[in-house]
């Protein structure tokens, strides 16, 4: 089949309850995730930092989106900007730290300099050369902007802009004040499978939580659990009930409600009392993703450290009993078993906005080749 037929197998109109699945070979054929590089992650608004990393004029975070090295630098009139983080020169990595601070941005190949804007203020050696203007040599630069406590870019010049294509959510996670919280601690996961396979477990409406994460269900009240499509996100949402029966996880995820959002493509926060930790899933290859989970509490004083750290260690248990389903998942969906999968009506209409969007995404894709 080639990639137009693979496309058409899946019907993106079907009403829920008579859905299925996007079939088997969109998660295992590497002219899909090609597809998918250029017509879903070179085109969306993707998470490459925290705020709290470039408050400062000076401090750089820098990141890969698509296959694009890009950097993300706060200048000296307290602009935020994002460039290609790639030398005009040659090609090298201009900025090689994943985060600091800097007063230029120093080419570690041959020594070019540039300024914080991106332009380039020195070459070492390069007198006589003709027809090289300096001004037209700075770095290229990407669109960027925040929301909440996250720097997000955009490789499409073209792109609607951040709050247009956050849509609904931001006034949905406005009362949750996440800008209030502080980052406490990164933890990163690779996982053999397809970054879709993640993102599906993520968005099943909880249908898998009494199964799989024993703990995390007995705080949750599962008949209330409820799922809101709008715009590109998807709220799952739930109260939560007082639990003696896992110490650790009814000591660290309090309040009234769990609220668990996930943003089109690959980008989700979930949220209790006082905590969040953000997801970010990012495609290796076709059969291999990196999920990068950083934590936020509302208190991240040195009093607070060992709570904070237990709450994180509940946060990986949850996380160690996903990854051994996402493997095998991807270990049947190549399978010739298997082709394409329906959806619970009443857990698994979230998944169904994913994949709805990823088709529209794609199917427009082949259209502008
Ligand atoms: S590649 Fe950067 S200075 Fe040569
Ligand atoms: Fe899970």
């Amino acid at each position: 089949m080639n990639v137009a037929e693979i496309l058409a197998t899946y019907d993106d109109k079907a009403p829920l309850n008579e859905a299925y699945t996007i079939p088997a070979p969109w998660y295992v054929d590497a002219r899909i995730a090609e597809l998918e590089r250029l017509t879903v992650f070179s085109k969306t608004w993707q998470v490459i930092g925290r705020v709290d990393q470039v408050e400062k004029p000076g401090q750089f975070v820098t990141g890969n989106v698509a296959g694009e090295p890009l950097v993300v630098v706060r200048g000296n009139d307290g602009v935020l900007r994002a460039f290609y983080n790639v030398c005009r020169h040659h090609a090298a990595a201009v900025v090689t730290e994943p985060c600091g601070m800097a007063s230029i941005l120093h080419c570690p190949y041959h020594g070019w300099n540039y300024g914080l804007d991106g332009s380039l203020k020195g070459m070492p050696e390069f007198e006589g050369v003709k027809c090289f203007e300096r001004k037209d040599n700075g770095l290229v630069p990407v669109k960027v902007d925040t929301w909440e406590t996250l720097v997000f870019i955009n490789l499409d010049p073209n792109s609607v802009s951040l709050r247009d294509f956050l849509g609904g959510l931001v006034k949905r996670a406005a009362p949750l004040e996440l800008a209030k919280l502080h980052y406490f601690a990164t933890q990163t996961y690779e996982i053999h499978c397809n970054w879709k396979v993640f993102v599906d477990n993520y968005l099943d409406g909880g249908y898998h939580v009494p199964h799989l994460h024993k703990g995390l269900n007995s705080v949750l009240d599962y008949k209330q659990y409820t799922i809101e499509n709008e715009d590109r996100y998807c709220l799952q949402s739930s109260p939560m009930v007082a639990s003696d029966e896992d110490a650790a996880t009814g000591n660290t995820r309090r309040g009234d409600r769990a609220w668990y959002f996930w943003q089109y493509p690959n980008f989700m926060f979930n949220c209790y009392e006082g905590y969040m930790d953000t997801n970010l899933v990012i495609p290796i290859d076709v059969d291999h993703c990196r999920v990068v989970f950083d934590f936020y509490f509302s208190d991240v004083s040195e009093a607070a450290r060992t709570y904070n750290e237990q709450s994180v260690a509940v946060g990986n248990r949850v996380q160690d009993e996903d990854l051994g389903i996402c493997e095998a998942v991807q270990r049947g969906l190549k399978s010739r078993a298997y082709g394409a999968g329906r959806l619970s009506a009443r857990r698994e209409a979230g998944e169904q906005l994913f994949h709805q969007l990823l088709a529209a995404d794609l199917k427009a894709g082949t259209r502008s080749f």
